[in-house]
């Protein structure tokens, strides 16, 4: 809970920085510059290879949560559950407990449906802290859809930001949710907002690590690469090839 304090009591101080992590290398890197790390579940398009999110298991995010949380020592670790694992509250529990326990993580991250403030607010009742996701949420939808251009729209967000707040999450994120509506439910929230594609104006920023290293090959428009990790791997691979077709690796230093 203390981990948790500082991080809602940064809303007006600072803007938070928070990444993905799925494994141990990223996960150390990013512990000395993130206020919040997460195990997302864009593992699955992001690490997997799977088309959407929609089919990433429990097991899968206990076993990145495990190598993520284990190396990070300041960062504040949320893993995300999965698609199907929380449809009613008794198996909401049971898999926040099971993500909780196994990994040791901070929180757990639940996308919103406009429906299950109950369930978010079961796990909250166990003892686990939840973040909140809402706008576009890829869990629920199968279209990339930017949320909150026509007026009900609008209306539909900010209730779910407040029935978030009102559940018991500790932040929420705002994903692809135009600017306005992100500026009006961030002034509107006692708890800071997480963006992504949801402007300057949330307490928080988060990104796909491997999107904005360049290594995912999903670039949308908020996405800007703050790296071109692809290129330096494409040199670094490339010589490695030519090493060894010309025999000039392993040399005298690299054999015993
Ligand atoms: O799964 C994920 O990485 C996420 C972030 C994009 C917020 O939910």
């Amino acid at each position: 809970m203390k981990n948790i304090n500082k991080i809602t009591n940064l809303k007006n101080k600072r803007p938070l920085v928070c990444l993905t992590a799925y494994s141990k290398p990223f996960a150390k890197i990013l512990d000395k510059y993130c206020d919040i790390v997460l195990v997302g579940d864009s593992l699955a398009t992001a690490m997997l290879g799977m088309k959407n999110t929609h089919n990433v298991n429990v097991e899968t995010m206990i076993q990145h949560g495990v190598s993520v949380r284990s190396n990070l020592r300041n960062a504040l670790c949320v893993v995300d559950m999965p698609a199907n694992s929380y449809k009613t509250t008794k198996q909401a529990k049971k898999n926040a407990k099971l993500i909780f326990n196994k990994t040791k993580c901070d929180a757990v991250k639940v996308e919103c449906n406009g429906k299950n403030y109950d369930i978010i607010k079961s796990i909250i009742n166990i003892g686990i802290p939840v973040m909140g996701h809402i706008g576009f949420t890829p869990q629920y939808f199968k279209k990339f859809k930017i949320r909150g251009i026509i007026e009900r729209d609008k209306h539909k967000l900010l209730e779910q930001a407040l029935r978030n707040q009102d559940a018991g999450v500790f932040s929420l994120v705002l994903e692809c949710i135009s600017e306005p509506i992100a500026k009006i439910i961030t002034k509107s929230l006692k708890i800071p907002t997480i963006g992504i594609g949801a402007s300057a104006h949330c307490d928080g920023q988060i990104l796909v690590t491997d999107d904005m290293l360049g290594l995912s090959g999903f670039y949308p428009k908020f996405v800007k690469k703050f790296a071109k990790l692809n290129n330096v791997i494409d040199i670094g691979i490339e010589k490695y090839k030519k090493e060894v077709q010309n025999k000039k690796f392993p040399s005298k230093k690299n054999i015993f």
